[in-house]
C-alpha cells in the first residue's frame, strides 16, 4: 500500500531522512517510534505528498506520487497531524463534515455519521457540534482532528502523536476506541491477510510511547536521525537488543 523506496529528505543540508526504504502492506498497522527530531513526522508527510523527497520515490497503491493527483489521493488519506489543526472558522460538525462534503455525501449520511464518530469520541453532536474550535479545549480539538481524518473511512489512516494531548485516562480510552474506529473504516479486507492486527485500514501511527506503539501497531519501525534502524514485529520489540530499543524499553 505504502512503499519508500531510498527515499532521502534533504533541508539546509540535513538529511531529514536518509535512505529509507520500507514496505507496508496493505490493512497493516504500523507504529513509528523514535526520539524528538528523528524524522517520524515527515516520513509520515511524504505519503501524503506534503514534503516531496529530495531523492528516491513514494509509492501509494503501486503508483509513484507523480501518477497521483494529490486531491484525489489526499481524500483516501485521514491525516491527523501532530499539532490539532482544524479551520478556525468552521463548527466542529462542518470540520468534520469536510471530506464527506468534497465527495458529495448527502447531508443527512454526513450528519449520522458525525454524530456515531463524535459520540464515540466523548463529544456529543448535539452539544459540541456547533461550537469553533477556540472553544474547545486541546484534547477536545484533537479528538475532533480524530474524527475529522476517520469518517470517510479512509483506506490509509496517518495518526501523528494523535494522543499526546489528552489525559491518561481519555487517553487509554481513546487507545481501544481508536482500535475498534480504525477496524470498522476502510476497505474490504485483503484475502488471506496473515497478521492478527491485520484490518481493513491501513495505519501508520507515529509516537513516542511504547505501550501505544505495542497496543495499537502488529509492526514497530525506529527512526534514528532520518534512517530506519529496527523494522520488528510488535510481539518481538521488547526483547530486541537494538541499542535504541533498549533504551526505549528501560525509559
Ligand atoms: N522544513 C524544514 N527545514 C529544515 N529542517 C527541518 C524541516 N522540517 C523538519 N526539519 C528538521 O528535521 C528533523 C526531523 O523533523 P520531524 O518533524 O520529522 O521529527 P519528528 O521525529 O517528528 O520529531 P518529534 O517527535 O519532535 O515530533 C528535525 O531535526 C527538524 O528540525
Ligand atoms: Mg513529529
Amino acid at each position: 500500500m505504502i512503499e519508500y523506496r531510498d527515499v532521502s529528505v534533504v533541508r539546509g543540508g540535513n538529511a531529514i531522512l536518509d535512505r529509507v526504504s520500507l514496505r507496508i502492506e496493505k490493512g497493516e498497522h504500523v507504529a513509528f517510534l523514535g526520539r524528538s527530531g528523528a524524522g517520524k513526522t515527515t516520513a509520515l508527510k511524504v505519503i501524503n505528498g506534503l514534503v516531496g523527497p529530495s531523492a528516491g520515490e513514494i509509492l501509494v497503491d503501486g503508483a509513484p506520487m507523480a501518477r497521483h493527483e494529490l486531491p484525489r489521493l489526499r481524500r483516501r488519506i485521514g491525516y491527523v497531524m501532530q499539532q490539532p489543526a482544524l479551520f478556525p472558522h468552521r463548527t466542529v460538525f462542518d470540520n468534520v463534515a469536510t471530506v464527506p462534503r468534497l465527495l458529495e455525501w448527502p447531508e443527512e449520511k454526513t450528519r449520522a455519521e458525525a454524530e456515531r464518530l463524535l459520540a464515540q469520541l466523548e463529544l456529543p453532536l448535539a452539544t459540541f457540534g456547533a461550537r469553533f474550535p477556540r472553544m474547545l479545549s486541546g484534547g477536545q480539538q484533537q479528538r475532533v482532528a480524530i474524527a475529522r481524518a476517520l469518517i470517510a473511512a479512509p483506506e490509509i489512516v496517518l495518526c501523528d502523536e494523535p494522543f499526546s494531548a489528552l489525559d491518561p485516562i481519555i487517553r487509554a480510552e481513546m487507545q481501544s476506541l481508536f482500535d475498534g474506529v480504525v477496524r470498522a473504516s476502510g476497505a474490504p479486507p485483503p484475502t488471506g491477510a496473515p497478521e492478527a492486527r491485520t484490518t481493513r485500514t491501513t495505519l501508520v501511527f507515529v509516537t513516542h510511547d511504547v505501550r501505544e506503539a505495542l497496543r495499537i501497531a502488529g509492526r514497530v519501525i525506529v527512526f534514528d536521525a532520518g534512517r530506519v534502524v529496527v523494522d520488528t514485529p510488535a510481539d518481538a520489540f521488547m526483547s530486541h537488543q537494538h541499542p535504541l530499543v533498549r533504551r526505549f524499553v528501560e525509559a
